[in-house]
Order: structure tokens, then sequence, then C-alpha cells
């Protein structure tokens, strides 16, 4: 067994170098596809009936019915992440319209293409939580909800790549993507926060962003800790006048920002909060194992 990667395609587990898609598959051709990302914590997959959730949600919304059945699709995870036998890994779930002939109508795709990919995930890099990552405001949109809409995880991911490189060539870590109406929507894969006064915000759904699982644990356990966590729209400039920033995400939980622009973020470190919802997470995913 490689021990650095798995993959199942078709029925059976291979390693990633065997693992081919045709040039006639949808996913491929046109992005005509929808994805996944969890973990595993001590090799046990993370939160899959939330994950496989929202994989039903991306499936709605691009008018695909998965045609594995979501027990099967459980098991395999699962199996799949017991053969890898890694503490930490990266669990990823690709289906797409299958191959077809060449043309844009979805009537062509035929049989759907099922991936998962199961790889080794290296550690949180430590140096980023102690002193926090910089966010880059890139000038490509988050779609419109009536576009390709931001909470459908699907394989057209390229506004995200091209904010992205706009950050990277600034030297930041990630980009702030907003909306047409200009409020700030989340970065290129994790959702946004901030920290203003007592109160705790992010986006709401409808400013046009993925729903995060993170996200919404987060929320669950603020809330239940009695932080004042809000969902508003805010523009970039209320981000930059805030107290502390983090932005959250499966493989990256909760990670301080510390500057956005040129603008650094309260005294410029990891703030008290960002750093207290996170050891709240971190107890979460312990209760699970
Ligand atoms: N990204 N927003 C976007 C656009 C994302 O792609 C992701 C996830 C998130 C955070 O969602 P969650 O908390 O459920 O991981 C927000 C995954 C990790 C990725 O594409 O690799």
């Amino acid at each position: 067994m490689n021990k650095s990667g798995l993959v199942y395609q078709n029925g059976a587990f291979i390693s990633p170098q065997e693992a081919k898609v045709s040039i006639f598959d949808r996913g491929f051709l046109y992005g005509d596809s929808i994805y996944e990302v969890t973990l595993t914590y001590k090799g046990k997959p993370f939160l899959v009936e939330e994950h496989l959730d929202r994989l039903w949600h991306s499936a709605d919304g691009i008018g695909l019915s998965i045609q594995m059945k979501r027990e099967e699709l459980t098991r395999i995870i699962h199996e799949g992440a017991r053969k890898l036998g890694l503490e930490r890994q990266y669990i990823r779930i690709i289906i797409t319209r299958g191959i077809g002939d060449l043309g844009l109508d979805p009537a062509l795709g035929e049989e759907q293409t099922t991936l998962i990919l199961f790889k080794e995930l290296p550690a949180l890099d430590t140096a980023l939580y102690e002193k926090g990552v910089t966010l880059f405001t890139s000038e490509v949109l988050r779609n419109p909800k009536k576009s390709m809409d931001p909470s459908v995880k699907s394989g057209n991911y390229l506004n995200n790549v091209l904010a992205i490189k706009q950050a990277r060539e600034a030297g930041a870590y990630d980009a702030v993507m907003l909306n047409a109406k200009g409020y700030v929507t989340e970065s290129t894969s994790a959702n946004i926060w901030m920290v203003l006064g007592e109160s705790i915000i992010t986006p709401p759904l409808e400013a046009g962003l993925l729903g995060g699982i993170t996200r919404q644990k987060v929320m669950e356990l603020g809330k239940a800790q009695g932080f004042d966590i809000k969902e508003q729209n805010f523009t970039v400039d209320t981000l930059k006048s805030a107290n502390e920033v983090f932005i959250t995400s499966s493989t990256r939980e909760v990670l301080p920002v510390t500057q956005v622009d040129n603008q650094v973020i309260g005294l410029g470190v990891p703030g008290p909060k960002t750093k207290e919802l996170h050891k709240h997470y971190k107890t979460f995913i312990l209760n699970l194992n």
C-alpha cells in the first residue's frame, strides 16, 4: 500500500498514480462536478454526516441526482480512511456528471464519476497560528447566488483561483472576496469572521458564500459559551477596523488574521477571542474521538 495516498474509483481502491479521469469527463471539461473536503482526526473521518448533507445540497444546486447511495458512500469513506491508516488524512470526495459526448447539455453525461482521494494531511503549521496570516482584498468577486451559487461546492473554482493568485502576488496568504454589493463574503477556501467590540460577526449565507461546516460548529460552540455571535453584512473597511479577524475551514480550524491589505488588525497578534474559540473547537474535536 502506498502510504502517501489512496483513491477510491469505480468500486476499487487504487493508488493516486493509477487513478485516471477521461478527457470526455464533464468535470474536466466544464467543472460540471461537486466536491467535499473533510479530514480525519486519529484516523477517523470528521463530521461525515455534515459533509454529506452539504454534498447533497451541492448536487441539488446543479440538478444532479447522486447515483451512489449515501450509506455506500459513508461506508467507503470509513473504509478508505481505515485502509490508508494515517492519523491525519485529507479526504476529498468528487462526483462529476460523468463522461459524455462534447456539448454543454447535461443530459450528455452518462455514468457519474465518483472519486474519493485520501492523502496525508500535514500537521497545522504552528507558526501561522502564533503569528496570524495576512489577507488581501481581491478585485475578483464571488458570484451572485443567482449565478453559480457559492453555497454549492462545485468544480467551478476559477473565481477563487484568480482571487488567491492576486493575493499571493501581493504577498498575502489568502484573499478577501467581496460580492457585487461590496460586502465581504469569505476567503477563497475559508469563511471570514471579525471581532468588533464584544460581538463576533461573520457574513450571512445570503451574502453569497459557502456554508462552512467549521463556520457552523464555531457558531454553535461560541453561542453555547455565551459569545455574542452574529451573522451580518460588513464592508472590508469595517473588517479592517476590527479588533480581531480570523478564518475558519475544516483543514485549518480557526486561523488568526493579523493584517488585511495594509492595515494591521488590532495589536497585530492573534486576539484572545480567536484563541478562545479555537480552544473550544479543539475540545469539541477531542470529545468526538
Ligand atoms: N474549502 N469557503 C469556501 C469557498 C471553501 O472552499 C471552504 C472549504 C470553506 C470552509 O468550509 P468548511 O469549514 O466546511 O471546510 C469556505 C475546503 C477545505 C477546500 O476546498 O479545500
